[in-house]
C-alpha cells in the first residue's frame, strides 16, 4: 500500500475541517436546468463525487446576476427562489461524505447575456471575449456597488443552502473579477484602475468586505487566483504574492492557486497533454510563502502519489484535481485504499470541454458513467449470464470490465497473443492513451474474466458454447487507400505499418523523409510522434479538415502540436502518385512534389459486419458494439460497452 499519509490527513479552512487535502475543481459541466436550478442529473453526477471521496467539492460557477448567465445550462445564485433547489443538492453532498463550496462569479464579459437578454455583456474596459468573440460594455462607476452587493447577496444564499463555504473565481483574466484584477483587461482610469495595485484590487476587496458583512467572520471564503498570468502585460507571480497577504488581512481563509488567461482554446486554463502534471505548483509555493492560509493547486493533477509529493514537499497544502474526477470518481478512495492500479486515469483528450461545445453536457471519454450515473448505475445482477466477448480491445475489455463487475460471467476470446487491440497502436504514437490501455489490462487481470488469446472463434463453436448473450467487438474492416505507385517508390501500409507500430515503430527504418498520406487523427498523431523521432515530416491530404474526427480544443491542441513539432502540413490537395522521389500533389493547377524517402498510408476503417451477421442467433442476445459497427475512437468503444451491458439487466 503507497503512503499517502499527507493527502488524507484533515485540513482547516477558516474554522470548517475537510477529511482530507483532495479538492474537486469547480468545472461547468452544463447539467443544470434550463433556469438555472440544480438538475437530478447534476445531483446524481456530484454525489457520486462526493462519494468518491474527495474531501472538498467545489461546485462549478453559480452566477450572481441573473442578466448575464455562464452556459446555457449552468446554476445560478441571484435570486432567493435558488436556495431551496440548491439545498437538494448540497444535502446530497453532504449525504455521500464531502464539503462543498460553490464558485461564485459575475460572469463578466464571458456573460451569455448577449445571445439570451440580447444586451451586452460587460467589464471593466471593452475587450472582446475569445470564448464568446462577443465585446462587452465598460462598467460605469456608479454601476458597481450594486454588482458588489450580488455577490453578497449570492453568498448569503449559499449560506442558507448549507453551502460549507465559498470559493470566489478571480483568476484567468476571467469573468468579472479576474477582469477587473488583470492589467491586460482592464484599462480604467478610475480608482478601479488595472495600472495600479490598489486599482485593480479594489473590486476584489470591497466584495470580500460585503460577504464577510453579510456571512459573517466565520464563513469560509476562498479565492481563486491565477500566480501568475503568463502573457506580456499580465501580472506576475510577485503581485499575486503583494496581493495575497492583503487578501488574508481582508478575510480570505484560503486560495486556489491556477495560471495563465483565458484565450479562444482556453489553453492553459484546462492544459493539454503537453502541460506537465502539477505546471502551476511553483506559484502556489510562492504564494504559500506569503500566506499562513491553505493553498490549494490546479492543474494536470491526474496522480495521487504525485499529489502526495507536492504537499510533502510543501508546494501546497490541497491538491484540486479537475478532469481526473470525471474520468473517475472513485480516484480518492482507491488512492486512499491503495489501489493505485484500479484508477481509471484521465488521458487529457479533451473529449469533456469538446462536448460542452456540442450543447450535450460534458461527457468523459473513458467513462461513460460520467453525467449519466442514474443511466448506469452501478449495480449487481439479480440475473447473472454467461457471456461471451469477442475481441479484447477497449470496447470488448470494457464490456468484459462491466459485465464482470455486475455479477456475470464473462469469457474473453482475443484472437491475437495480447489484449488491447488498435488502443495498442494508438498508444504508441499517443503516449496518454497508455494510461487508459494500462487500467483496462490492469482490469482484465483483477477481475475474474476469463481470457483465451490466440483464439479465432467460428460461428460454430459461438454456437456451441450456449452462452446467454454474445458480445461482438472484433473490429473494423482495414483498408489502404487506392492511390496510385509508381516503379520503386517506398510506400509503407497495412500490416506492414501495423507491425512498425506494434513494434513501438522501427523508425530508423524509415528515410530522412517521411510524408504521410491523410489528416485524421491517426495520421496527425503518427506525424507528430515521427517529428519528435527527428524526421522531416510533411502531411498530405485530399481533405480540408486536419483531426475532423476530434472536438474544437482538442484539435486547436493537435494543430498547435504539429506545429511545435515542425510537421509540414499540406491539406486540400489533389494527391496525383506516389514515385520514389516522394507523393505527386496537384495545388492551384500546378503540379508539385513533397519530397519523401518513404510513403506512410494509414489505414481505413469501416464496419465489419461478418461475423455479426454470421452469429445472429447465436444466443438469446447477441450485440455488436466498437468498431464493428463503425469506426469510432476511445469514446465509442466505452459507450457501446456500457450501453451493451446495461441493456442485458
Ligand atoms: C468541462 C470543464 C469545465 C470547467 N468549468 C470551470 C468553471 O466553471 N470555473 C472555473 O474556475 N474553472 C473551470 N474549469 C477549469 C477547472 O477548474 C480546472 O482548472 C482545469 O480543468 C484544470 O484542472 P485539471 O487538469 O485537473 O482538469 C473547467 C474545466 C473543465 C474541463
Ligand atoms: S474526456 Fe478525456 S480529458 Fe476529459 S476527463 Fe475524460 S479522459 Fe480526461
Amino acid at each position: 500500500m503507497t503512503a499517502l499519509d499527507k493527502l488524507f490527513s484533515p485540513i482547516k479552512i477558516g474554522t470548517l475541517e475537510i477529511k482530507n487535502r483532495i479538492v474537486m475543481a469547480p468545472m461547468t459541466v452544463d447539467y443544470a436546468n434550463a433556469d438555472e436550478t440544480p438538475s437530478d442529473r447534476q445531483l446524481a453526477y456530484y454525489s457520486e463525487r462526493a462519494k468518491g471521496g474527495a474531501g472538498l467539492i467545489t461546485l462549478e460557477v453559480c452566477t450572481v446576476d441573473a442578466d448575464h448567465r455562464y452556459q446555457a445550462k449552468s446554476l445560478g445564485l441571484y435570486s432567493d427562489h435558488l436556495i431551496e433547489p440548491h439545498k437538494k443538492l448540497v444535502d446530497a453532498i453532504h449525504a455521500n461524505g464531502a464539503k462543498v463550496f460553490p464558485q461564485i462569479a459575475h460572469t463578466g464579459p464571458e456573460s451569455l447575456a448577449p445571445f439570451f437578454r440580447n444586451m451586452p455583456s460587460v467589464g471593466p474596459s471593452v475587450v472582446r471575449t475569445p470564448t464568446t468573440m462577443q465585446v462587452c460594455r465598460e462598467l460605469a462607476i456608479e454601476e458597481i456597488p450594486a454588482l458588489i452587493e450580488m455577490y453578497g447577496d449570492a453568498c448569503v444564499r449559499a449560506q442558507k443552502a448549507g453551502y460549507d463555504g465559498i470559493e470566489l473565481h478571480a483568476a484567468h483574466s476571467y469573468m468579472l473579477l479576474g477582469s477587473f484584477l488583470s492589467p491586460l483587461r482592464n484599462h480604467r482610469n478610475d480608482a478601479y484602475s488595472g495600472r495600479k495595485l490598489e486599482g485593480r484590487m479594489k473590486l476584489l476587496l470591497q466584495v470580500i468586505a460585503n460577504i464577510r458583512q453579510k456571512c459573517g467572520a466565520d464563513y469560509p471564503i476562498v479565492v481563486r487566483l491565477s500566480g501568475y498570468e503568463r502573457e506580456a502585460g499580465g501580472r506576475e507571480i510577485n503581485d499575486t504574492q503583494r496581493m495575497a497577504p492583503l487578501l488574508v488581512a481582508a478575510g480570505v481563509d484560503g486560495f486556489h492557486i491556477s495560471g495563465g488567461v483565458t484565450d479562444n482554446n482556453i489553453t492553459q486554463l484546462i492544459p493539454g497533454t503537453e502541460y506537465q502534471q502539477g505546471y502551476n505548483v511553483a506559484m502556489a509555493a510562492a504564494i504559500r510563502q506569503v500566506v499562513d492560509v491553505p493553498v490549494m493547486v490546479v492543474g494536470r493533477n491526474i496522480d495521487p502519489v504525485a499529489g502526495e509529493k507536492i504537499l510533502q514537499d510543501g508546494h501546497a497544502d490541497m491538491v484540486v484535481m479537475g478532469r481526473a474526477l470525471f474520468a473517475d470518481s472513485e480516484l480518492p478512495n482507491k488512492a486512499k485504499a491503495g489501489l493505485l492500479n484500479t484508477i481509471r486515469t484521465c488521458t487529457s483528450c479533451e473529449d469533456c470541454v469538446d462536448t460542452i461545445f456540442q450543447n450535450i453536457g460534458v461527457h468523459c471519454a473513458i467513462n461513460a458513467r460520467c453525467g449519466r450515473e442514474a443511466e448506469f448505475p452501478l449495480i449487481k445482477t439479480a440475473s447473472a449470464k454467461n457471456i461471451l466477448v469477442i475481441g479484447g480491445g477497449p470496447a470488448g475489455m470494457e464490456a468484459a470490465r462491466i459485465a464482470c463487475e455486475q455479477g456475470h460471467s464473462v469469457t474473453l476470446y482475443e484472437k491475437s497473443s495480447q489484449l488491447g487491440g488498435l488502443l495498442s497502436l494508438a498508444s504508441t504514437m499517443h503516449r496518454d492513451n497508455y494510461r487508459f490501455l494500462d487500467y483496462l489490462r490492469a482490469e482484465m487481470q483483477r477481475l475474474p474474466v476469463n481470457i483465451k488469446l490466440g483464439t479465432e472463434v467460428t460461428p460454430e463453436f459461438v454456437r456451441a458454447q450456449k452462452a446467454d448473450a454474445v458480445i461482438i467487438a472484433t473490429g473494423s474492416n482495414v483498408t489502404t487507400p487506392n492511390i496510385t505507385t509508381i516503379d520503386d517508390a517506398n510506400v509503407v501500409s497495412g500490416t506492414t505499418l501495423r507491425q512498425l507500430l506494434t513494434n513501438r515503430f522501427a523508425h530508423d527504418t524509415l528515410g530522412e523523409r517521411v510524408a504521410i498520406i491523410g489528416s485524421g487523427i491517426v495520421a496527425v498523431e503518427l506525424a507528430e510522434f515521427l517529428a519528435k523521432k527527428g524526421k522531416i515530416v510533411n502531411l498530405v491530404s485530399s481533405d480540408n479538415r486536419l483531426a475532423g474526427e476530434v472536438g474544437k480544443k482538442r484539435r486547436g491542441e493537435e494543430s498547435r502540436r504539429l506545429d511545435t513539432a515542425g510537421v509540414i502540413v499540406n491539406t486540400g490537395v489533389q494527391i496525383d502518385n506516389i514515385a520514389n522521389d516522394g507523393v505527386h500533389i496537384t495545388v492551384a493547377g500546378k503540379t508539385r512534389v513533397v519530397l519523401a524517402n518513404s510513403v506512410l498510408i494509414p489505414d481505413v476503417h469501416s464496419a465489419n459486419t461478418a461475423l455479426v451477421d454470421a452469429l445472429q442467433d447465436a444466443a438469446p442476445i447477441v450485440t455488436a458494439i466498437g468498431d464493428c459497427t463503425g469506426f469510432g475512437l476511445i469514446k465509442k468503444a466505452v459507450v457501446d460497452a456500457t450501453v451493451a451491458i446495461h441493456a442485458l439487466n
